[in-house]
């Protein structure tokens, strides 16, 4: 077991103890330039992390310790082509993707950049074949409908960003996004849909994850009970895989394949080929602004001092909540209903990558490593967790996401929206006192047996960060900005916490024991070796399956 490697810990472990009890409305009324000191912008988003448990001493400390444990030369051999993902064996280039610039990335002694133009301006063929309608359908009509059929990082990325960017799509083509293996997701989606107008993108980085290719053999099935022959299949589904032989064996024409690349993890993927949804929806040109943003965000990541380096400054943040303050969580709450699948999104991106009890060299590690990543869109947050950010035991940093500018301005419903996320972060910060609670129960004239009953109820600790987000407005830009943002701080904390947050071992076990399972709930095969709970619940399974085939 290790605490972090670093010199420049023991001088942040003392501050530390200076700054476990202060307050932040002190700090605030001692350093009224806070918001200058604490804020900065970075093409469309201004990030306020003023209202963090941080003085001017702080950051520099911080940054100390990034610099300690190697941080510029681990981003530089990720932006090399380095392969840092060490137990895969991969290098991790989701920055290549986006690269605007002709400066070549070698991978295996290979510029990686010409393939992904070429994967580009096929996508952008494509996706303007289908949008204008000169892609036809087997029966000679359009295409309306385009199905997205994958998990994960297949899925949540792409549909996040086809849900953020719907102000910016298509009216003529809707796309749907099906990835739970429960057939009711497909099921419900295929209700309303055409065969003849449909088109499926079956997306997988292995192409053999049993949820994807389970639907995608449904979906083929259900096409085919329409279409007048198997040939059909060329014109509705196409693949997006890094696995050129599996696609072929499920039917699919490879010169039906957008490709990508093993140095593309699964949750940074989509900038490749898998926003092939994302490129139907809305349009190859915005899909170039989208990879422009974010390549706008790795040039600061790469450039810009710690100190003034959006990426770090979260990173640290986050590394100074769970490793100093204990926070075991941390939220996420978008002020904007077009942003709805953004933590979602994030909990892969974040508890995926970070989610790791040992370090590189595989030692079990003796501090916090990711947190717990969750929210809702504000305000429906509010009424719902708020409650125990403001007065719970716990304690959570929590993210604000909010456009100064909406795209869908009714009334003064953008006003409202403003006012509850900034109030929302001022009273997390600033709290209530239990005297300022009950002089405002004496003013509405309670007695005094009533204020001292309900003050206590009506305290606020506040000294509860946040950062503010501030977008200028929701774009195929500042969303790219936005992705890479968190991208990057997620790599920041990995480093400091010395682990490979590119791999994601965990997952494996369970799909190992399930596809043990199977055959047992399937019929075929009986008395597995399980625990007595896998065994009750098997056997009791069965029999209110047998009970309700025999009803
Ligand atoms: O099970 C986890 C995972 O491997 C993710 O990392 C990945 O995004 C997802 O499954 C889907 O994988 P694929 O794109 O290969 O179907």
């Amino acid at each position: 077991m290790r605490w972090i490697e670093s010199p420049a810990l023991p001088a942040l472990e003392e501050h530390f103890e200076d700054m476990a009890d202060l307050h932040m409305r002190a700090l605030f009324e001692k350093e009224p330039d806070r918001f200058q000191r604490f804020s900065l912008r970075v093409g469309g988003i201004l990030l306020d992390y003023s209202k963090n448990r941080i003085t001017r001493e702080t950051l520099p400390l911080l940054c100390e310790v990034a610099r300690t444990v190697g941080l510029e030369r681990r981003r530089d051999a990720m932006f090399s082509g380095e392969k840092i993902n060490k137990t895969e064996g991969r290098s991790v280039l989701h920055v290549a993707l986006r690269r605007r610039c002709d400066e070549p990335i070698l991978v295996d002694g290979k510029n990686v950049l010409p393939g992904i133009r070429r994967v580009l301006e096929r996508m952008g063929e494509f996706a303007s074949k289908v949008r204008s309608g000169a892609w036809k359908g087997f029966t000679g009509s359009p295409i309306t409908d385009v199905v997205n059929i994958g998990i994960g990082g297949s899925d949540l990325g792409p549909q996040m960003v086809v849900e953020a960017l719907k102000a910016y799509s298509s009216p003529d083509i809707r796309v749907h996004f099906v990835s739970n293996v429960d057939g009711t997701h497909l099921a419900e989606t295929l209700r309303n849909l055409e065969p003849s107008t449909t088109l499926f993108v079956v997306t997988s980085k292995s192409f053999t994850t049993l949820e994807t290719m389970t639907n995608a053999r449904t979906a083929r099935e259900w096409f085919l009970e329409a279409s007048t022959s198997a040939s059909d299949v060329a014109r509705h589904f196409v693949a997006v895989s890094t696995n050129g032989p599996a696609v072929a064996e499920f039917g699919i024409d490879t010169a039906n394949m957008f490709e990508f690349w093993d140095w593309v993890g699964g949750r940074f993927s989509l900038w490749s080929a898998v926003g092939l949804s994302i490129a139907l929806a809305i349009g190859m040109e915005r899909f170039e602004e989208f990879l422009e943003g974010a390549y706008l965000m790795d040039e600061h990541f790469r450039q810009a001092p710690f100190e003034a380096n959006m990426p770090v400054i979260l990173g640290l943040l986050g590394f100074w909540y769970v490793n100093f303050f204990g926070a075991t969580d941390h939220v996420v709450v978008p002020y904007d209903q077009y942003l709805h699948r953004f933590p979602a999104y994030l909990q892969q991106l974040d508890m995926e990558s970070n989610g790791k009890r040992v370090d590189e060299a595989g030692q079990p590690v003796s501090y916090h490593t990711g947190p717990m990543v969750w929210g809702e869109p504000g305000t429906n947050g509010q009424h719902a967790f708020f409650q125990l950010l403001h007065q719970g035991t716990e304690f959570a940093p929590v993210d604000f996401i909010i456009p100064a500018n909406s795209l869908n301005p009714l009334r003064n419903h953008h006003h409202i929206l403003l006012a509850n996320c900034f109030a929302q972060s001022e009273a997390l910060m600033r709290g209530k006192t239990v005297d300022e609670a009950a002089h405002e129960l004496e003013s509405s004239g309670a007695p005094p047996a009533v204020v001292a009953a309900l003050a206590p109820h009506k305290e606020f600790p506040g000294n509860r960060p946040s950062n503010t987000l501030l977008l200028e407005k929701v774009t195929p830009k500042t969303l790219g900005s936005l992705l890479a943002l968190y991208e990057h701080k997620i790599f920041v904390q990995g480093v400091l916490w010395g682990i490979d947050s590119f791999d994601q071992w965990g997952v494996q076990l369970g799909k190992e024991l399930a596809q043990l399972l199977l055959p047992e709930i399937e019929g075929r095969s009986r008395g597995g070796p399980h625990d007595a709970s896998t065994a009750g619940l098997l056997a009791a399974c069965q029999e209110m399956r047998k009970r309700e085939r025999q009803r």
